[in-house]
Formats: structure tokens, C-alpha cells, sequence
């Protein structure tokens, strides 16, 4: 896409990781060594992947984030600065390592990933302070869970004085929120595991998604987006509307960064003006698309393939 063509500023404040990638006939169970098929190292985190799929979309995206002075923070950095995405916002530790995640594919395309925070865990609320003027400049700016919860405080807070739009994508969850962030967060993003921790209730299906989304609703989140993988994702819009989107079918390949994928394709649509109901479709497909293929960022279409994609 033209830089021309590009449409709505994104800021993605998060991870930066390098994914270690082991693909395996099945995931190992505890105390089981297995041999596996192939390796490989590819870019990930879910900031960082978060912020390519919404630069492949073709929105503006800058960076707020923290990579080790080393080989794979500098080879992370380039990659980033080929997608076009602003990386000042990008800091260097001198103490701690890049990020990286040991992940394991099943032949049937199931992961299971351990992250290693690393220089991830050294962004602090000043650095993201340190940024205002980046996130001044956004339309929608987009949070995770993989950084530390005081610099995501601190970025719901900066963008709600702002007056931008905010989106939590609350990965990994490991445990409900704190009530004072509800307010903070216009779009509220979890996939199923996530919810139910969020809301403390199950959510294996359509209705369990409502139960939750209204939960977390009623707690002040002002939208909210249960994606349920082949399932689809449940919208409960600001005003209790609720409405399910049914996902395209494909042959699961790796679910690595598919999640990602929806939240920065979502972001960038909302940065663009676009209707929700669009937005949410757009991500669908290209979420449908990154499972098709192996890896993380490697993962994630252009826009051109999105828009091929029937
Ligand atoms: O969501 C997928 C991502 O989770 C991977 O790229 C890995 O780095 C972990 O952050």
C-alpha cells in the first residue's frame, strides 16, 4: 500500500519478542521428550505483532516498547522499521535481554508458548510518559498484557486524558482487572480463556460469551469483544447491543498471533473511521488468514490478500 493510501494513526503500546519455534506431531506432556520436525526464529510479541498487522492493513503505527541491546532487539528493530512503523517510541535496556517465547506447534496446529519478558518487563509508566507526544498523534491506541501492569495503567490513563480511543487486548490473563482501569478502556478485547478469568465465569459458547461480555460491561468496559477462534466473536456494544459474528472456515495450520492479528486489523479500522461492524469483519478475515500459515508476523496479510480473500 502507498503511503499515500495509508489511513488512521495507531500507537500499540507492548511486547517485542523473538518467537523460537519448534513444530512437533503433538505438544509434549510433562516430563516427555519428543522429536520434533522443525525449527525456526521468527519475529513475535504481541505488541509488536499487534502493530504489523495493522501497518500491513495500511494504518500509520508508531511503537512504545522496550528491546534488549542485543542481536535479536536490533534484528526486531528492522524488521519494524520494514513494516514502516514509527519504532522512536522503542527504548534500549542495557540490563535486560530482547523478549523471546519458546513455542511448540502440534501437527493439528495446537500451541502451547512460555514468554520470557525480558527487556518487555523494563517499560515503566515514565517511559510511556516519555511518549506522550506520540500518543497525542493517535487515533486509537492499543495495549496488551505482556508488559507490566503499571505501564498499562498508565497508557489507558495518558490516552483517556488524551481523549483517544483505547483498546485492551488482556493477554495472557491471569486474573480480573483492576476496577479502576474499566473506565479507562473503550474496546475490551479477550478471547474465551481470557474472559472467563476476567468475568470469573465460563465461557465455552455464544451464550457464555453474553454472560461475560455483559459482566465486564456492567464493571465499565464500554464495548466488549469475546473472539471464540472457529466460533466467531460476540460484540456487546456501549447500550447493551449485543450481535455474533460467525469466523470464515479454514484449515488451521498455527494459531500463533491470530488473536493479534484481529486486535491490529480491528484497531487500524477504528483509527479509519470505519463501522464497527466492518471493522470486526476485516479482522475476522484476516485472522482467518494467519492461521493458514506458520509463525507469528509471517503470519499476517497485506491488505491485497485480505482483500482477495472471499
Ligand atoms: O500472541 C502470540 C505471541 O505471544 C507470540 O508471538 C509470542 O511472542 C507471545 O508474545
Amino acid at each position: 500500500m502507498s503511503k499515500a493510501a495509508k489511513q488512521g494513526r495507531v500507537v500499540v503500546v507492548g511486547s517485542i519478542n523473538t518467537d523460537l519455534v519448534a513444530r512437533a506431531p503433538h505438544l509434549p506432556r510433562p516430563g516427555e521428550t519428543i522429536s520434533g520436525q522443525e525449527f525456526s526464529q521468527v519475529a513475535g510479541g504481541k505488541g509488536a505483532n499487534q502493530a504489523v498487522a495493522a501497518a500491513r492493513i495500511g494504518a500509520h503505527v508508531a511503537m512504545v516498547g522496550c528491546v534488549g541491546s542485543d542481536a535479536n532487539g536490533d534484528q526486531r528493530l528492522r524488521d519494524l522499521e520494514a513494516e514502516g512503523i514509527d519504532c522512536a517510541g522503542i527504548e534500549t535496556s542495557e540490563s535486560q535481554p530482547t523478549g523471546v517465547a519458546l513455542i511448540t506447534v502440534s501437527d493439528e496446529g495446537q500451541n502451547t508458548i512460555v514468554v520470557v519478558a525480558g527487556s518487555n518487563g523494563e517499560l515503566t509508566p515514565e517511559g510511556v510518559q516519555r511518549h506522550e507526544a506520540m500518543l497525542r498523534a493517535a487515533d486509537v491506541v492499543v495495549c496488551q498484557l505482556e508488559s507490566p501492569w503499571d505501564a498499562v495503567h498508565a497508557t489507558l490513563a495518558l490516552a483517556r486524558r488524551l481523549g483517544k480511543t483505547t483498546v485492551l487486548n488482556p493477554a495472557p490473563a491471569t486474573e480480573p482487572l483492576p476496577a479502576e482501569w474499566m473506565p479507562l478502556i473503550d474496546y475490551l478485547v479477550p478471547n474465551e480463556v481470557e474472559a472467563a478469568i476476567l468475568a470469573g465465569l465460563p465461557v465455552e459458547s455464544e451464550s457464555g460469551a453474553r454472560r461475560a461480555a455483559m459482566e465486564l460491561q456492567r464493571a465499565g468496559a464500554r464495548n466488549v469483544i469475546v473472539t471464540l477462534g472457529a466460533q466467531g466473536a460476540y460484540l456487546l456494544r456501549e447500550g447493551g447491543e449485543g450481535a455474533h459474528f460467525a469466523a470464515p472456515e479454514v484449515q488451521a495450520v498455527d494459531t500463533t498471533a491470530a488473536g493479534d492479528t484481529f486486535i491490529g486489523v480491528f484497531a487500524s479500522q477504528l483509527a479509519a473511521r470505519q463501522p464497527l461492524d466492518a471493522a470486526i469483519g476485516l479482522a475476522q478475515r484476516a485472522a482467518a488468514i494467519s492461521v493458514t500459515r506458520a509463525g507469528a508476523q509471517p503470519s499476517i496479510p497485506t491488505r491485497e490478500e485480505v482483500e482477495r480473500f472471499a
